[in-house]
């Protein structure tokens, strides 16, 4: 864990000389996440790589990150945590090609900065897609082809992510896994929809069922939760994988990662690791993020349990 989040520190600092300025706002817990993705990038890629290396069935080792945001956050103590394009241009492994979209022109224009300046050895330059990335969906699959091993990050604040989107990349590219940061909050619109036909709107989107459906199908706690999974393994054929939930420092659940890939004849050769990811990302807490930064920046001692 101190390994990830230095890793992810340490990119930070130097993404963030680039247009200070130009930065999120995010809690600690976002570490936990970022460390997540780190993680699943350390499963995926070297295993692409060697697929798209030998060139049978696969050709290339391809990233599409579909809200790339600016690159860097910065925390309530000031420190730098690397973004996820940020994150996988520093991958284990490189990618043959990158897809990068993100709404905010100002964002894009810090982010390409500071892929320029902290990009690791042998990745591709990114291609950029400014706007909102189900409205120029045709765009990025353009940019594919169907034997490519995708790996597809999708990290809205809320429920900005469409359905069909996920779908058209997926049946463009059956071979994709999908990183995806799933807001627990759809609960809370779940309940406001059948009354705000906005909300309704906007849940249809993002679920790709009917209204009636999802308020026939979802009643208390994660029932919402159970019927997205469900659409990863029948709609988008993506059975194996793993949720796992993020919580913030206070303890208040805020958003389930969930990773998703395909089975093969001969089962999956990322799916071990990325169990390993979830088991490891679900016994860690937010605090315990925040005491591994304090003790990267050297405003703690570690201990020897550390
Ligand atoms: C949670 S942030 C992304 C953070 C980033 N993944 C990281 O790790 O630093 C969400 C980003 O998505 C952008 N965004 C929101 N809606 C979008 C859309 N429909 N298409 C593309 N980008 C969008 C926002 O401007 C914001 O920068």
């Amino acid at each position: 864990m101190t390994g990830q989040l230095r890793k992810i520190v340490d990119l930070g600092d130097k993404a963030s000389r680039f247009d200070p300025e130009i930065h999120h706002d995010y809690k600690i817990h976002t570490a936990l996440k970022l460390a997540a993705l780190n993680h699943a990038l350390d499963v995926f890629t070297p295993i692409a790589r060697r697929q798209a290396d030998r060139h049978r069935e696969y050709h290339r080792s391809v990233y599409v990150d579909l809200f790339a945001g600016c690159g860097v956050t910065k925390t309530a103590k000031g420190d730098w945590l690397a973004g996820s394009p940020i994150i996988a241009v520093n991958s284990k492994a490189h990618f043959d090609s990158m897809v990068l979209v993100e709404r905010g022109s100002e964002r894009i224009e810090a982010l390409k900065k500071r892929i320029g300046g902290v990009s690791g050895k042998g990745q591709p330059v990114p291609t950029y897609i400014v706007g909102d990335c189900n409205a120029l969906k045709r765009h990025v699959i353009d940019l594919l082809q169907p034997n490519d091993l995708v790996f597809v990050t999708a990290d809205p604040e809320g429920m900005q992510l469409h359905w069909e989107t996920l779908v058209d990349i997926v049946r463009t590219c059956p071979a994709s896994d999908l990183f995806i940061n799933c807001t627990v909050g759809v609960n809370r619109v779940v309940g406001a929809a059948e009354s705000n036909e906005a909300a309704g709107k906007t849940l249809e989107r993002f679920t790709g069922r009917s209204l009636a459906e999802l308020l026939g199908g979802v009643g208390e706690g994660n029932e919402f939760l159970d019927m997205y999974e469900k659409g990863m393994t029948e709609a988008l054929g993506k059975p194996l994988g793993t949720t796992t939930l993020v919580s913030t420092e206070s303890g208040q659940p805020r958003y389930n990662v969930l990773i998703r890939t395909r089975r093969t004849s001969r089962g999956s050769p990322y799916l071990p690791g990325y169990e390993a990811l979830s088991k490891r990302l679900s016994s860690l807490t937010a605090a315990e993020a925040s005491r591994a930064i304090d003790i990267i920046k050297g405003r703690q001692k570690a201990l020897a349990s550390d």
